[in-house]
């Protein structure tokens, strides 16, 4: 396990060479937005430069419950684009691994997206979010009622962003969206989608964008824009919002 991480850490560090940086990664405190140094004040601006984003414990309040789905969520972008993606599954000991280009894995073994193309056979994964506005409230029920009643086969959320990206990834369900979650959340795994063969993009179905704290992950085109038919979208502050 310990070796998968190196190998792909390594990656990281080659490809910011490749990219004319002569620093190195692991040392420039410019080059990190993590959930922590952002709360400790830190800027949360994606440049061009290669940057770690990292959630030491994605799912934090399943932590404090005990409730047993926790990640470790590391990303690496270079042009504001993932190069690396690690999700570390703690309770469940799964190492999810992805280089741009170079595939998707689970402790080793390639990933694959659900071949699935019908909806309605289909389970999606979401997030109810810690926002309470009613208005907010009210977008998140229209679009779970709108999806139910499609019907699908179920919808999950495991209570964490990273881990839902990776049960995409597994092809465990066929999609995954949120409205609030954070760049951190979403950064390492929405490499593991694509590199397993999925698409990512906003919810209203346009290019995705990192920093928007907003996501749609899905195994395919088809039932993502079945979904962004249904799903009533809002704009959380974004993630750079000064
Ligand atoms: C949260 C989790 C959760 C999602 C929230 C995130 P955190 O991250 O990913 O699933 O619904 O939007 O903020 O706070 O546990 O790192």
């Amino acid at each position: 396990m310990a070796d998968i991480l190196q190998n792909v850490m390594d990656h990281a560090v080659a490809v910011a060479r490749k990219a004319g940086e002569v620093r190195h990664p692991y040392k420039d405190p410019r080059w990190f937005i993590g959930e922590e140094s952002v709360a400790a004040g830190e800027p949360s601006i994606l440049t061009d430069d290669p940057t770690w984003i990292i959630d030491p414990i994605d799912g934090t309040t399943n932590f404090v419950h005990a409730f047993p789905f926790v990640a470790i969520s590391i990303g690496f972008t270079i042009n504001k684009r993932v190069e690396v993606g690690v999700v570390y599954s703690c309770l469940e000991d799964k190492m999810f691994t992805a280089r741009r280009g170079g595939g998707a894995f689970c402790n080793g073994e390639p990933l694959q997206v659900s071949d699935q193309t019908d909806v309605h056979r289909s389970i999606i994964a979401t997030e109810f979010g810690s926002n309470r506005d009613p208005e907010v409230v009210d977008k998140i029920f229209s679009s779970l009622r709108n999806i139910l009643s499609l019907p699908v086969h179920g919808v999950r959320g495991a209570g964490t962003a990273a881990v839902n990206l990776s049960l995409v990834a597994s092809g465990c369900v066929e999609a995954y969206y949120e409205m609030g979650m954070h760049v951190w959340d979403i950064a390492a795994g929405s490499l593991l989608v694509l590199e397993a063969g999925g698409i990512v993009m906003d919810v209203d179905g346009g290019d995705a964008d990192l920093m928007s704290r907003r996501i749609l992950a899905a195994n395919n085109r088809s039932v993502a824009l079945r979904l962004v038919e249904q799903i009533a979208p809002y704009r959380p502050d974004r993630d750079d919002a000064p």
